[in-house]
């Protein structure tokens, strides 16, 4: 028999790609590929990338420029580049970097197997249409194999928002949402296979509509199968909050305690300038009634330093928002211009005062992680294992507030799902004890 094709995927950006990488090599699973972790022996390489930052989109090229040898050793090598700035510079990518033979677009990827055959041919084969018919409906069908225990589920794609800064809405296009029965039978597949733990995805994943009761109303007919012990979700929006997800966090006890809620700002001004729509009152007040929903929920959220215009005051204005609100974790950004995005033809904030800034806020933001950390010493958690950890006997898992735990556990497997008593915090994850009684 043959050996057969081996893929090579490398994945940047958000947890959506992640879940796209996986689609994709399915995809080419059907046509006979396997992965590979080793770029060496690949005949067909990947990149699935990101466009949000200048910096992110950079990284391509230069990954791109080190495959030269790669192709110099095997002619018969393609190398493709999927995702966000294969949406947003496709054919450019094709002109800048003549190695590159498949460019294809978050929206187009299960047309992989066919641009994969083009390009054998030895043409240049390019999608980043945003075609009409559901890309996950002409998949293949997720292979039977064996999983891990967590999982990502993409639910909703697309965003119609347009903040200021950002590009998801040009490289994702409109905000689409998966029917629930296709999610729930997606789910169900996942569960049979292991898993017990799925974080459903969107851009703006609680705008979800697949379902005639929304986010809330799939999180609840997710929460009815057996054997799916956590739901999350991930990244949402402050505007759609809507009061049956708030009430879900309080009574589904399968929903975990944890949301990531982006605000960028703390100044209503420079909401105003960003189109967010929302001002850090009301979204001070929606952390009130998610909190009196659920008191022990986990907060985290993204900040953008240095947006244009951005004064001291404003800056002052977000310190005072994160204090106020005091977040478990959080990603924070320093502002880059994103080409055809609105901003972008606006003043820019020195990149000194910008740097610092984001070094401000960056200090706080870390602070506020460890002490929320350092409270959850003494206290129960549950931790589901994902795998080995670097100690012998020892597991790692997460709790259901997301942070990583490492616990000794000799006897235990992936997949199980513990009681512990936290016993010391670290720098980026905690300890525990296993509770045996
Ligand atoms: N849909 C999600 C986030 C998508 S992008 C949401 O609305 O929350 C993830 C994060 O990247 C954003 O929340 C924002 O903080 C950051 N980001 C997006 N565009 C950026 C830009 N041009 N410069 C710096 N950070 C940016
Ligand atoms: Fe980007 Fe705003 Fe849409 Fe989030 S809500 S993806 S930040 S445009
Ligand atoms: Fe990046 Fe695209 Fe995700 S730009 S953050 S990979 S949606």
């Amino acid at each position: 028999m043959a050996e057969p094709k081996k893929l090579f995927i490398k994945t940047y950006g958000c947890q959506m790609n992640v879940y796209d990488s996986e689609r994709m090599a399915e995809a080419m699973g059907g046509e006979g590929y396997v992965q590979t972790a080793r770029v060496e022996d690949a005949d067909m390489i990947l990149l699935n990338t990101c466009h949000i930052r200048e910096k992110a989109a950079e990284k391509v090229y230069s990954e791109l420029g080190r495959f030269k040898p790669l192709k110099a050793e095997n002619p018969d090598l393609k190398i493709g580049v999927a995702g966000c700035v294969a949406q947003a510079e496709g054919e450019e990518i094709m002109r800048r970097q003549p190695l590159v033979d498949l460019v294809v677009g978050p929206q187009a990827y299960h047309r992989l197997p066919d641009l994969a055959a083009k390009a054998a041919t030895g043409a240049k084969a390019l999608d980043t249409d945003f075609p009409e018919e559901d890309k996950f409906e002409h998949l293949n069908a997720r292979p039977k194999a064996k999983r891990g225990p967590t999982a990502f589920l993409t639910v909703q794609e697309g965003c119609d928002k347009f903040c200021a800064f950002c590009v998801v809405p040009y490289t994702r296009g409109a905000e689409v949402s998966r029917p629930a029965a296709r999610v729930l039978s997606e789910a169900r597949d996942l569960v049979g296979r292991g898993v017990r733990e799925i974080t459903l995805l969107g851009q703006n994943v609680n705008a979800y509509h697949g379902h005639d009761k929304g986010l809330a109303g799939l999180i609840w007919a997710l929460a009815e199968i057996d054997g799916l012990e956590r739901i999350r979700f991930t990244t949402s929006h402050p505007n759609d909050m809507d009061d049956a997800l708030i009430d879900a966090h309080g009574t589904c006890e399968k929903l975990m305690p944890y949301l990531h809620l982006p605000v960028q700002s703390g100044s209503d001004r420079i909401l105003k300038a960003m189109n967010r729509k929302h001002t850090a009152e009301s979204y001070i007040r929606l952390i009130e009634r998610i909190r009196a929903a659920r008191p022990d929920l986990l907060l985290s959220g993204d900040f953008i330093v240095g947006f244009p215009g951005e004064t001291e005051q404003d800056f002052a204005d977000t310190m005072a928002l994160v204090e106020t609100v005091e977040y478990g974790q959080a990603y924070s950004f320093k502002y880059s211009a994103r080409p055809g995005t609105p901003a972008a033809e606006k003043q820019a904030v020195p990149t000194e005062v910008a740097d610092e800034r984001l070094q401000t806020l960056q200090a706080l933001l870390s602070r506020q992680q460890h002490d929320v950390q350092n409270r959850m010493v003494g206290r129960r958690a549950k931790v589901l294992f994902e795998k080995p950890g670097r100690l012998e006997g020892q597991m790692v898992g997460k709790s259901e507030h997301l942070h990583a735990v490492h616990v000794h556990a000799p006897e235990a497997e992936r997949g199980d799902l513990v009681s512990v008593e936290i016993v010391e915090s670290a720098a980026n994850s905690l300890a525990g004890r296993l509770i045996t009684s």
